[in-house]
């Protein structure tokens, strides 16, 4: 749920938000407090001691109790201020293992958005209540990346990966700022952040995928095959974690349940979606599934290059 923006602070849009809208209002208010109270016995004590004619000046003397808590309360306030905001840290540093990873490469002067698939956006496009982890480097000089209603902030540094990470509450659109001034045109790295549903954001990966221009289907199988298929699966007959591809098409195939299947375009596309729906005979039951990674184009494409390995 979006949460409106309150005086100081934008729409709260991510899971981040409440924790950290609460310690920016705990410093806020405990540092009023302190100004006013401190400003205020200054002011009182002013008053209180002014010269007057007829009064002098005596030594103030010393009070232990007082002294030793204008020491003690100020430590135990800053513990408690370190641990809540390095626990906060501690959460945004480290993304959860199931996020979906968004690689980001900024520029003078943009952002360019890749998705697990390969599709690109120049708009940042996520799917709600989900993860996402943003991998990002820079082709130049320092850009940062600034997305006030998720509060996160990182820095987008050239020579070096940097990584962030957000859940979005709400479906939606807000802005994203490069928030380090690098050059001319800075101000023109502002674009926007699409938060859809699930199911959207499946549509969006499959309609902005597809082969870079002027490679061929099969090559861009071949392609997809290196990227993410070929740590388990040879070309050459030799058994690594899965089954080699050289000469599986159209073969009869046995389960680990004793049911022989045709090597075809829908055993092909059922392995990749739902690996363990069937598992070759022989083989652990380990492959991921690629639901989201590899959309029906990816899918394809990669059935074509599979008729192709003799
Ligand atoms: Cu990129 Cu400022």
């Amino acid at each position: 749920m979006t949460q409106e923006p309150t005086f100081q602070l934008p729409p709260a849009m991510s899971t981040f938000a409440a924790r950290y809208d609460e310690t920016y209002y705990f410093i806020y208010w405990l540092s009023v407090l302190l100004f006013v109270g401190i400003i205020g016995a200054a002011a009182y004590f002013v008053w209180k001691y002014r010269r007057r004619p007829g009064v002098d000046a005596e030594p103030t003397g010393h009070n232990a109790i007082l002294e030793a808590s204008w020491t003690i309360a100020p430590i135990i306030i800053l513990a408690v201020m370190f641990h809540v905001g390095f626990r906060g840290y501690l959460d945004m540093a480290i993304a959860p293992g199931n996020a979906l990873e968004v690689r980001v490469r900024a520029w003078q002067w943009g952002w360019d958005f890749e998705y697990p698939n390969g599709a690109h956006s120049n708009d940042l496009k996520v799917p709600v209540n989900k993860p996402v982890k943003l991998i990002m480097s820079s082709n130049d000089v320092i850009h940062s990346l600034f997305v006030p209603a998720f509060r996160i902030k990182k820095d987008v540094v050239p020579g070096m990966y940097t990584t962030v990470w957000f859940e979005a509450t709400s479906t939606g659109e807000t802005d994203l700022f490069c928030a380090e001034y690098c050059g001319k045109d800075h101000s023109a790295m502002m674009r926007k952040v699409f938060i859809v549903t699930d199911d959207e954001f499946q549509k969006f990966l499959e309609e902005s995928s597809g082969p870079p221009s002027g490679m061929s289907t099969e090559d861009w199988g071949k392609k997809i095959y290196g990227e993410k298929c070929k740590s388990c699966h040879s070309l050459d007959g030799s058994k690594v974690i899965g089954p080699t591809f050289k000469h599986v098409w159209g073969e009869m195939v046995t389960m680990t349940n004793g049911e022989i299947v045709k090597v075809d375009e829908n055993y092909v596309r059922e392995s990749i979606l739902d690996p363990l729906a069937k598992v070759v005979a022989g083989y652990p039951p380990v492959m991921p599934t690629f639901k989201g990674t590899l959309g029906d184009k990816e899918i394809d494409a990669l059935i074509k290059f599979i008729q192709t390995v003799k």
